[in-house]
């Protein structure tokens, strides 16, 4: 099997690098596509999922991570600074690490899970709290992101370029074909229009045809769906808890040339298919990524997805990003003590 290389060298012919920019990878890309071999069966659609979890931070931003700061670093900058709901300030800071630079990130107090405040902590990056939103936090990053420090989120134009591959990869794996329908979850907005991007760039280049495109909120951070700024986003899915999205007109006009739909699902939904998707399928990924199952779901049991179509929805952070998330929807099942085992193994045993 031949050495996977990392997104910048493996897409080079597709991402504006030249010999100038730095090497830089933390083997980024190249994430598994899984048949959801149950559900797909249940549902009567063939479901793949891309678990981007597997990335070198544990999810899909390391993709665009990887471009944005070899970019700084070709362009001189000695500092990189995110706003982040967590992973984004997980990746920058393992990226940062890696390139020698100071990382700052800023993030909204209590509401990163644990695992990308564990990250943050570990890659180096300095850690400022605010009592605001990620949409704040945005807004004052942008303020500062200039001269020697690099802005680093998804308004950088180069985290797009490296989340575009996801689209290349996707249709690579399926051996060429494309997919019907490309789901994902939206927060800021930026991942939905990479992929369009990717997969427009795909098109002109090699021709065929594109997917249509299905975006999923939550319900309390749905600003896409209702059309309206929430001042006040509120979602189980911190990752994406944000009211006012950087790349909103981005990712309109994505759904419009696709023909997409963008909806929003509740806390419940999402956790739902949580642990559905981990139960029945065994692949265990963030409550934001499950939104994806849980719109796809939805649009499946509508009849909005027909029979037999091929679907590939992105799953865009680990499972283990957010322990407490999980420990709390299962709180309620037992845990077996030596004495309750015997007896369950008993009952196995006897069929
Ligand atoms: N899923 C996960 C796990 C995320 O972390 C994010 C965004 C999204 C989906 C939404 O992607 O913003 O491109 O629409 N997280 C950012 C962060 C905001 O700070 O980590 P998007």
């Amino acid at each position: 099997m031949r050495r996977w290389n990392g997104l910048i060298e493996e897409y080079k012919e597709w991402l504006p690098v030249s010999e100038a920019t730095p090497e830089l990878t933390l083997q980024e890309g190249n994430t598994p596509l899984i048949h959801l071999k149950n559900l797909s069966a249940e549902w009567g659609v063939n479901v793949y999922v891309k678990t981007e979890g597997s990335n070198p931070t544990g999810s899909f931003k390391d993709r665009g991570m990887v471009m944005a700061v070899a970019k700084a670093k070709e362009e001189g900058k000695t500092a990189l600074i995110c706003a982040s709901t967590g992973n984004t300030s997980a990746s920058a800071a393992a990226y940062g690490a890696r390139a020698g630079m100071r990382t700052i990130v800023v993030i909204p107090e209590g509401k990163i899970a644990l695992g990308k405040l564990a990250q943050a902590k570990m890659y180096g990056a300095d850690i400022v709290e605010i009592e605001g939103n990620f949409d704040e936090a945005l807004n004052m990053v942008r303020e500062v992101g200039e001269g020697q420090i690099a802005l680093v989120n998804s308004v950088n134009p180069y985290r797009l370029e490296g989340q575009k591959t996801i689209a290349f990869e996707v249709i690579n794996q399926l051996d060429g074909q494309v997919p019907d329908y490309f789901a994902l979850p939206v927060g800021n907005a930026g991942n939905i229009s990479a992929a369009w991007k990717g997969f427009t760039e795909y098109q002109a280049k090699k021709g065929g045809e594109r997917p249509t495109l299905l975006g999923v909120q939550a319900d309390g951070a749905a600003p896409i769906v209702y059309d309206r700024v929430f001042e006040e986003p509120e979602t189980v899915a911190t990752a994406i808890r944000i009211g006012n999205p950087a790349s909103w007109h981005l990712a309109k006009a994505a759904l419009e040339e696709s023909n997409g739909h963008i909806m929003s699902v509740t806390d419940e939904e999402i956790l739902e298919a949580y642990k559905l998707l981990a139960s029945r399928d065994g692949v265990f990924a963030e409550p934001a990524s499950c939104a994806t199952i849980a719109g796809l779901k939805k649009r499946i049991e509508a009849g909005e997805i027909e029979k037999g179509a091929t679907v590939v929805g992105i799953l865009t952070g680990n499972g283990l990003k957010d322990p407490e998330t999980a420990i709390e929807v299962n709180k309620d099942e037992p845990i077996l003590s030596k004495d309750e085992f015997t007896a369950f193994l008993k009952d196995l045993q006897e069929g």
